[in-house]
């Protein structure tokens, strides 16, 4: 199967085709998500909460990103490889944004970035742009900024803050991005958003009329007790995986694993 590409995902806008986004941190999990014909790949700061095990994403270091960034790229024959510039790594100016965009793709094989942020990210996504590295936005509950949120909250549920969110998403089409996650906003919002751009839309606790939809991986898979009101669960893993621990180690406590079935001769 051919590799996606950003005309892939630009094109779905115009069929119609909803767009599947998925969280990967490493290289079996993407290999995974790829051969169910996810298309893209996103090697999320979020990594810092579900693998690293910190509150927020904040500790998240530009090194984690590409190293993460490397093993599910590894992973990706199909699907699109977005890094995320993690906390500090584009906030400072545009020019240290481009250099460390062209790290996570130089290195870490990203295929697009993902930053947060409104307006105020224009000039860096110019920037990234002229580098030639396609930038996927991201608005709504912006994890990076969770300090001046107070916390995981929903965003744009004033008329206000709808609106404001509506004119950020329009400035950075202009600016060039190529996609734009949208996260935690009532689904009016978002929708809102989707008809008024003409670049996919992708949301996360955003509603149904988003042009396509990501999850953390290990919130659809059940891989631990959070649960969020917008996720699915697909599978409960954690309670499979469980099982499964609680009886090697019986077994092994007993003595009946291994038995020389699984033993060499
Ligand atoms: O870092 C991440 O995983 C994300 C998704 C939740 C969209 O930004």
């Amino acid at each position: 199967m051919k590799k996606k590409t950003i005309l892939d995902i630009l094109d779905m806008k115009k069929t119609g085709d909803k767009i599947t986004m998925l969280t990967a941190y490493d290289f079996v999990m993407a290999s995974i998500m790829d051969e169910a014909g996810t298309d893209l790949l996103l090697v999320g700061d979020t990594m810092g909460m579900v693998v690293h095990g910190n509150p927020t994403t904040l500790p998240v270091t530009l090194e984690d990103s590409i190293r993460h960034t490397q093993a599910v790229a590894r992973g990706a024959k199909q699907s699109m490889v977005i890094g995320d510039l993690p906390f500090g790594t584009f906030q400072v100016s545009a020019e240290e944004a481009v250099r460390n965009s062209i790290k996570l793709v130089k290195i870490g094989n990203a295929e697009a970035i993902k930053l947060e942020g409104g307006s105020e990210r224009c000039t860096a996504v110019q920037g990234i742009l002229d580098a030639g590295i396609p930038v996927m936005g991201h608005l709504g509950l912006t994890p990076q900024s969770i300090h001046k949120f107070g916390g995981f909250k929903v965003q744009g549920r004033t008329e206000e803050t709808a609106k404001l969110l509506i004119e950020e998403s329009k400035k950075l089409e202009e600016a060039g991005i190529f996609s734009l996650v949208l996260e935690a906003i009532p689904w009016k919002v978002a929708k809102k958003i989707t008809e008024s751009i003409s670049i996919p839309t992708i949301g996360i606790g955003a509603g149904p009329y988003c042009d396509g939809q990501v999850l953390v991986t290990y919130d659809m898979l059940g891989y631990f007790d959070f649960k969020a009101k917008f996720v699915k669960r697909y599978l409960n893993l954690k309670e499979q995986i469980l099982k499964a621990i609680k009886e090697y180690n019986q077994e092994v406590r007993e003595g009946k694993f291994p038995d020389i079935s699984y033993s060499y001769d």
